[in-house]
């Protein structure tokens, strides 16, 4: 008999995708990132390569995060977090950017870190370089174990997320806005975090991978949802705070493998420009959850609702929505702020793969992108 299969395929077991099964991994992913990562005490997170000790880090009074791509989404979210929690200023830069501007820089209290999954990146690698030359200490959380960027660096963070064969990240990402959690609750027991809070903390991560199991179990309905969906044009992605991050992921998760045009923005920002894009073909994906800017989000559906755009909310289960507001409803567990926007992927990943497959588009190896992009 002949053989009739590759062993690509035989690695994809019974996925239709390397970006299906890397997303339907991330449980064990993120398992494998926090491995051994938390305190005796269990009210903190630790790291054994930061090559950094306490007192050095409770000097730090300001951080440059820098990176390209969905690398540079997971920085945004981490920036969140550390100034949440740590209270302590963060800037994030492309990495591209980063490496040309000549930001004034204090080498003494400046910690830069950067961000990515394959280590090889040449902007990254730039943007690393260039910070060093002008004294500061850098940090990278990088995915593959002895890459350029991991090697460059002072000290780093592994994600272990293991192997990413999609070009579209999916596991990598989720990776990085967990280290980036954990490194938030470091910083902050450094600083003020009490002790009942840091444990609060490290018991929410460590739910991480069931609520993301759980999250996977909506798979089959959003696959119905995208088939609603699936020819559109174009699609925004509405966030707030933490969230905002993520609708920039979705939108970009969905430009990648599909090819629609999408945009994602802070949900307030929608009256300044975007706006002028709603109507029946643009539907407008929702990120809505408990907390003090809930009545806002719901105000910017109605003000898309009002102009015949479709809704779909991403909302935290047992929320209650007024009637008829959204068309579509993909409820993700309700979790600690810290781990929220880990669980609000998702949702995203999973509609983007569903929208690009039902498009027969390839999904795996989409045009014009190459998985690390290590030339200028
Ligand atoms: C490429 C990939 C993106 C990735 C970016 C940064 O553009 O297509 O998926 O986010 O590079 O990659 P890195 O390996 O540095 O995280």
């Amino acid at each position: 008999d002949q053989i009739t299969w590759s062993i690509a395929q035989a690695e994809l077991g019974d996925y239709a995708h390397f970006m299906q099964k890397e997303i339907f991994e991330q449980p064990d992913a993120l398992e494998n990132t926090m491995r051994g990562r938390f305190s005796e005490d269990g009210s903190t997170a630790q790291f054994g390569g930061l090559n950094l000790n306490a007192d050095e880090l409770r000097n730090v009074d300001r951080i440059i995060l820098c990176a390209c791509g969905t690398a540079w989404h997971a920085c945004l979210v981490t920036k969140h977090l550390i100034e949440r929690f740590a209270r302590l200023p963060v800037e994030v830069d492309y990495a591209s950017e980063f490496r040309y501007r000549n930001a004034p820089l204090s080498p003494t209290n400046t910690l830069c870190l950067v961000m990515s999954q394959s280590g090889e990146t040449i902007d990254t690698l730039a943007a690393l370089r260039e910070a060093k030359r002008k004294g500061l200490r850098v940090l990278a959380v990088t995915n593959v174990v002895g890459s350029t960027i991991a090697r460059e660096a002072d000290g780093g963070i592994y994600q272990h997320a293991g192997p990413e064969i999609g070009v579209a990240s999916t596991k990598a990402f989720t990776s990085q806005l967990l280290i980036g959690a954990m490194l938030a609750l470091y910083l902050a027991r450094l600083r003020t975090m009490s002790f009942t809070d840091g444990a609060a903390a490290v018991a929410a991560l460590r739910a991480v991978p069931a609520l993301i199991r759980k999250t996977l179990e909506q798979a089959p309905r959003i696959a119905e949802i995208a088939t609603r969906y699936a020819q559109v044009t174009d699609m925004l992605f509405l966030g707030r705070l933490a969230l905002f991050p993520i609708a920039l992921e979705g939108a970009l998760k969905l430009k990648e493998i599909s090819y629609i045009h999408a945009e994602g923005y802070p949900a307030a920002e929608l009256k300044h420009g975007p706006i002028a894009l709603i109507s029946p073909d643009c539907p407008s994906v929702f990120f809505v959850t408990r907390g003090e800017l809930f009545s806002k989000v719901v105000s910017s559906m109605q003000e898309v609702k009002a102009r015949g755009g479709p809704i779909i909310a991403i909302c935290t289960e047992g929320l209650e929505l007024p009637e008829k507001l959204a068309d579509a409803r993909i409820d993700i567990p309700d979790c600690h702020e810290a781990i929220l926007p880990l669980v609000a992927t998702i949702p995203v990943q999973l509609l983007s793969y569903e929208i690009a497959k039902q498009r027969g588009c390839d999904v795996d190896k989409p045009r014009n992108l190459a998985k690390s992009v290590t030339v200028e």
